[in-house]
């Protein structure tokens, strides 16, 4: 198999020199998805290296077009799986196959601000698989920003938000609702949640992962997470803005929850709202968006890298996987 580093209009190098994301594509065409996986497998130690350098790779070209392609391209890497089940995700999520799920479905309309996946909780994954199985018409690219290069500019910028992040670390808090609401970006509920069926059982989860809650009319529950990090420090020295602040600030909205609540600092203190605004105008400034075609496939570092999802018209379907730390 023939692959070369290509590169992209936008694609980036904000700190001088690493490109992201790194873009790989397959030059010899024609190859099985067998072939592909055999390559993925051969390359996985170099291909990891590389994520956890750029902080994404993007792989176009290697003849997947099915969930069940991507299915088998994901197990070529060998990572440690990640479950729905396990994770304390907001979001509805449909399995397509054992690995794979659709991405948020979220209204076309809608815009899912960058974030790291699952930050807002105390058990996240490590790294993101995404394919598009099909490309919109107009836009539905996915941003992705490095994190590291963001929280570095925040320090210059920002140096005090920078350092509360960084000191006093941050609570999440939003409502969970008592059945599944598909109609909302945050609508699992706390029985899907907490892998509960009474209250009791939940209860007990949610004192087991040091969250503290209030029952609400309607069988809703409202929680809040201990004190999470804001930032998190990688083996090799870097600190990243490894939190869901962006997209609970701007975003967490539905017919149960409303921003201005969603999230403070770890000592209750508010965000100050300005500080924030421009955090959110820097990390677009540092955006790549991902301009899918059918077949392509992305590998996040999630530690590295956050994502979103811009707007969109036409049919969009990106499928997602998850791997464990
Ligand atoms: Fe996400």
């Amino acid at each position: 198999m023939q692959v070369a580093e290509i590169s992209l209009e936008g694609q980036r190098a904000d700190d001088g020199s690493t490109l992201f994301p790194l873009c790989l594509q397959c030059e010899s065409g024609g190859g099985s998805v067998e072939d592909a996986c055999r390559w993925m497998t051969e390359h996985r130690d170099e291909l990891d290296r590389k994520l956890r350098e750029h902080g994404a790779v993007l792989f176009r070209g290697f003849g997947l077009s099915t969930a069940q392609d991507f299915d088998a391209a994901i197990r070529a890497f060998g990572y440690p799986s990640f479950t729905y089940e396990d994770s304390l995700s907001n979001a509805v999520r449909t399995n397509l196959t054992d690995l794979v799920f659709t991405a948020n479905e979220a209204p076309p309309d809608v815009t899912i601000r960058l974030h790291h996946e699952m930050a807002q909780t105390p058990i996240y994954p490590s790294r993101l698989f995404f394919f598009c199985e099909q490309a919109p018409e107009t836009g539905g690219e996915t941003p992705l920003c490095r994190s590291d290069v963001l929280f570095d500019r925040m320090r210059r910028e920002l140096p005090q938000f920078a350092a509360d992040c960084e000191q006093k670390g941050l609570l999440y808090s939003h409502v969970m609702p008592g059945a599944d609401d598909p109609e909302s970006g945050m609508g699992r509920s706390w029985q899907s949640t907490w892998n509960a069926t009474t209250r009791e059982e939940a209860e007990a989860r949610m004192r087991e992962l040091q969250y503290s809650w209030e029952w609400l009319d309607d069988d809703c529950l409202r929680v809040t997470t201990p004190r999470l990090p804001a930032v998190r420090r990688l083996p090799d020295g870097r600190v990243t803005f490894f939190n869901q602040l962006i997209a609970a600030f701007s975003g967490w909205k539905d017919a149960r929850n409303d921003p201005s609540r969603s999230i403070t600092f770890g000592d209750g203190s508010p965000l100050d709202r300005q500080a924030m605004d421009r955090v959110i105008d820097m990390a677009e400034e540092l955006a790549f968006d991902v301009p899918w075609q059918s077949g392509d496939m992305a590998l996040v570092d999630n530690y590295v890298a956050m994502h979103g999802r811009r707007t969109f018209t036409g049919t969009r379907r990106v499928l997602a996987s998850l791997v464990a730390s």
